[in-house]
């Protein structure tokens, strides 16, 4: 098992296979991809050292990430290999799902278990606003279709922004009423290059919290191997809230995930500095010495973020890590 020096354990990889994304959220790529692609992704050989690696040492949980991860041609080769690698119990994506209803058939015949969509607004003009994509009524038909093919774990993620959605919190809990899924609110993050845009929109997490509360939302208990959001349930209601709040204090205690970055490196936290590259040892096949490399790179990781003293980190923008 990998265990780092604060005694967290980690057996959950967000393995991000692109950085370039077709939407233009206006807090994670107002302008577009600013990546450097010249050491191209990782090929499908080489993350399958990797996870193979990554299964060695523990690891039961595969999150797919991007950018967009559906831009990737070979997707569906990457679910089926990350399913059938021993080791490996559960392949989830977050997707801005604009594949979806296409493609989900064959996402769950790969062996998909589940899905994270990003909506960040239920109302098709603000969606449009937000994303630069007037792309809604397709999305909730790709997640109908989701829940139609069986995908069991669905979960919605909404950024919260003061000058745009937070004024529909009220239509996402509407949705809530007839759908089993998990809508999470994701308390805004600055990153390297949104400050402008974070000092307007930013709105605590806390606050939001506050208000579900005295709405009759009750908190659950925090399951072992559970992500980083607070959940919350209704009587009233067929889904379930949650709740992520990076500024919250202690939120780093229970990271359980560590990232790939598309080219190959490891980043031992959302917000790190710099990634650590691992891509020779994925490009020589070489799954023991893949795993010398992320034992001794993860002595280096650090307790929290700091985002609560200002720091952003290098992440200039999140799509690069898939969040
Ligand atoms: P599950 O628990 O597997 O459902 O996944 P998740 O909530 O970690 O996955 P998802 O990709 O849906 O992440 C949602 C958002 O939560 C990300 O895009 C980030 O904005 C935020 N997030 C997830 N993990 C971390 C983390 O380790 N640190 C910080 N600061 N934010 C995170
Ligand atoms: N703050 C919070 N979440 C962000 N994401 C991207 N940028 C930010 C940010 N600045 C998250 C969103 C999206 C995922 C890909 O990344 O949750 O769903
Ligand atoms: Fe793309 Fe997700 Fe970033 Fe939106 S938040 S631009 S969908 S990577």
């Amino acid at each position: 098992m990998l265990q780092d020096n604060f005694g967290r354990q980690f057996h959950y990889l967000r393995l991000s296979v692109t950085e370039m994304c077709n939407f233009r959220c206006n807090y994670c790529l107002p302008n577009g991809n600013e990546c450097d692609t010249s050491k191209g992704n990782m090929t499908l050989n080489e993350i399958h050292t990797l996870v193979q690696a990554f299964a060695r040492l523990g690891t039961s949980k595969i999150r797919i990430t991007g950018g967009e991860p559906s831009l990737r041609r070979d997707l569906i080769d990457i679910i089926s290999m990350c399913k059938n690698t021993p080791g490996i119990e559960k392949v989830a994506m977050t997707t801005n799902a604009f594949r979806l209803k296409k493609d989900v058939q064959r996402y769950a015949d790969a062996g998909l278990d589940a899905l994270n969509v990003s909506a960040d607004s239920l109302d098709p003009r603000m969606f449009a606003a937000i994303t630069g994509k007037d792309k809604l009524e397709d999305i909730l038909a790709g997640v109908e279709h989701a829940i139609a093919v069986g995908i069991k774990h669905i979960k919605f993620n909404s950024v919260i922004l003061k000058q745009f959605n937070l004024g529909g919190l009220t239509q996402f809990l509407n949705y809530l009423k007839t759908h089993a899924v998990t809508w999470r609110f994701i308390e805004l993050m600055q990153t390297g290059d949104n400050a402008s845009f974070f000092a307007a929109n930013h709105v605590r997490g806390e606050d939001v919290k506050k208000a579900l509360l005295a709405q009759g939302w009750q908190r659950m208990v925090r399951e072992k191997h559970a992500g980083p959001a607070q959940e919350f349930t209704h009587s009233d209601y067929l889904g379930k809230l949650g709740l992520i709040m990076p500024y919250s204090k202690d939120f780093c205690t229970t990271c359980n995930r560590l990232r790939v970055s598309s080219s190959g490196k490891l980043h031992l936290c959302l917000f790190s500095q710099h990634g650590l590259s691992i891509r020779d040892t994925l490009s020589s096949g070489d799954i023991e010495g893949t795993c010398e490399a992320l034992r001794a790179h993860l002595s280096l990781k650090t307790a929290s973020h700091e985002l609560q003293k200002g720091f952003t980190g290098a992440t200039k923008q999140l799509a690069m890590l898939g969040g």
